[in-house]
């Protein structure tokens, strides 16, 4: 039994980090922001807004964002206080396997895939939306055959899908979002944002914002437990750590600003989009696919509803090339440590990169972008990083508790008040989403322990070392 608890000792992590990657520690507080802000900004707030406002939230779309923007912030607090004590690639995985234990850590793997792999599918799935809505609004009209999934009428989703093709084939040539093309593309990202803001507050009626609840307050929550996707990806940050200057310090200033900064733009978002026109207009095909390009449309901005669907599917990829490199840096590091077969952690000889594993997450990815609508998947990725962040949450505890000795630069204020308050706000968003997509989710938990105790457990690197002659260890 004691050995599903089981730790990786934190300065074993320390060490291997040095060892490994020896690289450069140039990114400071500035460039963490853009990297969070470029895995932020995406199909979130380009699409599920319109989804969200339609059929769940109406014009209180904004309480929605609202909601779970609080309930992300107490989370990424948390995170930072994490970043601040184990500044590591890997994520939550590491932190959950440092701190409380290898079980954890691989429940927080298990999910970590739902909200990457999951979430490719996703964004890829919003990427298709504005494609589609651009190329009809130069006269090009794809057929619904081929563009959106038997769900909703259509066969196959064939955008979705070749997007996720042509990042993977990127990332197996080895080809990364540096620092640089990153920053270019967040400066597109915000600059559209803005853009947006600025031409469409002029046509708000507030006439359009009653009714303000129109499916009460438990629509609300529902909204905000979709919308909560557009603010994953601040976590990503963390994935950084070992390219960071002064992490502990850094670190906790990009996941914080980062969020702070696409939070006053969501807010900024929800009340116009809400405000230009009815919140019914939303339930269209083009107001579900294209929320935001659609409503610049609707008050005859054409010029700008165009620059602002190229300036999101810009943006998309590149929250798409952000995740599937996410993905294959938790791979590699769950087969680092055994829990995974060592195979899906190989490295291409050739380019030097994860080959395998991208082109198994990928196929994944793509068959789920291609048959499935995105109301069904982005719940899913929800549910996922929910659980992901309450584990997180309790981890600040337990390990206050546990390993009060660790140095941590960045502590969590109104300690224990903030992490109780992270694990309730993101209970209780759990509790808007559809029980269909809690069941899914405990489909998806139990084939996690299975795999666990048939394969995971017996192959743990440190189960096998622990057998070895005791060496020195924490
Ligand atoms: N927050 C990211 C998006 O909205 C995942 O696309």
């Amino acid at each position: 039994m004691s050995d599903l608890f089981r730790r990786k000792p934190i300065s074993e992590l320390l060490e291997e980090s040095q060892g490994k990657t020896g690289l450069k520690k140039s990114l400071g507080a500035f460039d963490l922001t853009m990297l969070g802000i470029g895995a932020i900004i995406g199909t979130g707030i380009f699409v599920l807004t319109g989804v969200a406002a339609a059929d769940l939230s109406g014009p209180a779309l904004i309480l929605s964002f609202l909601l779970s923007g609080l309930a992300c912030c107490f989370a990424a607090l948390c995170y930072a206080e994490f970043a601040s004590m184990i500044p590591v690639a890997g994520s939550a995985y590491t932190y959950g396997y440092a701190g409380l234990g290898e079980i954890w850590g691989w429940i927080i793997g298990w999910d970590l895939i739902l909200e990457y792999a999951v979430g490719i599918a996703t964004v890829a799935i919003g990427w298709s939306g504005y494609v589609v809505n651009l190329l009809g609004n130069i006269g090009i009209h794809l057929p619904k055959a081929i563009t959106v999934s038997p769900f909703e009428g259509g066969v196959i989703n064939i955008p979705a899908m070749v997007i996720i093709g042509l990042i993977a084939w990127l990332l197996i040539s080895g080809v990364r979002n540096t620092s640089g093309v990153n920053g270019v593309i967040v400066i597109i990202k915000v600059s559209v944002v803005l853009l947006f803001i600025v031409l469409a507050v002029w046509h708000v009626k507030p006439a359009n914002w009653t009714p303000f609840m129109p499916y009460g307050f438990q629509g609300v929550v529902s909204g905000a437990a979709v919308v909560f996707f557009s603010y994953i990806g601040f976590d990503a940050v963390s994935t950084a750590a070992e390219e960071t200057r002064n992490p502990q310090k850094n670190m906790p200033k990009g996941i914080i600003y980062s969020l702070l900064i696409c939070t006053a733009l969501y807010i900024a978002v929800s009340a116009i989009l809400t405000g230009i026109v009815k919140y019914t207009a939303y339930k269209t095909p083009a107001g579900h696919a294209a929320p935001v390009a659609y409503a610049l449309d609707q008050i005859g901005i054409h010029w700008g509803a165009a620059l602002v669907s190229v300036g999101a599917i810009c943006g998309i990829t590149s929250v798409c090339l952000v995740m599937m490199y996410g993905q294959s840096r938790i791979f590699f590091a769950m087969a680092r440590d055994g829990l995974i077969p060592k195979v899906l952690g190989s490295v291409d000889p050739k380019h030097q990169t994860p080959a395998l594993s991208t082109t198994i997450v990928a196929t994944a990815c793509a068959l789920t972008a291609g048959f499935f609508p995105i109301s069904i998947v982005s719940e899913l990725v929800s549910i996922g990083t929910l659980f992901a962040f309450i584990i997180v949450c309790a981890g600040i505890i337990v390990l206050r508790q546990k390993r009060s000795d660790l140095k941590r630069s960045f502590k969590v204020p109104f300690y224990p008040v903030t992490p109780i308050l992270g694990i309730l706000s993101c209970a209780y968003l759990i509790t808007g989403l559809k029980p269909v997509t809690w069941l899914r989710f405990i489909v998806w938990f139990a084939l996690g322990l299975i795999v666990y105790f048939a394969y995971s457990r017996r192959h743990s690197l440190l189960r096998l070392e622990n057998r070895q002659p005791k060496t020195a260890r924490e």
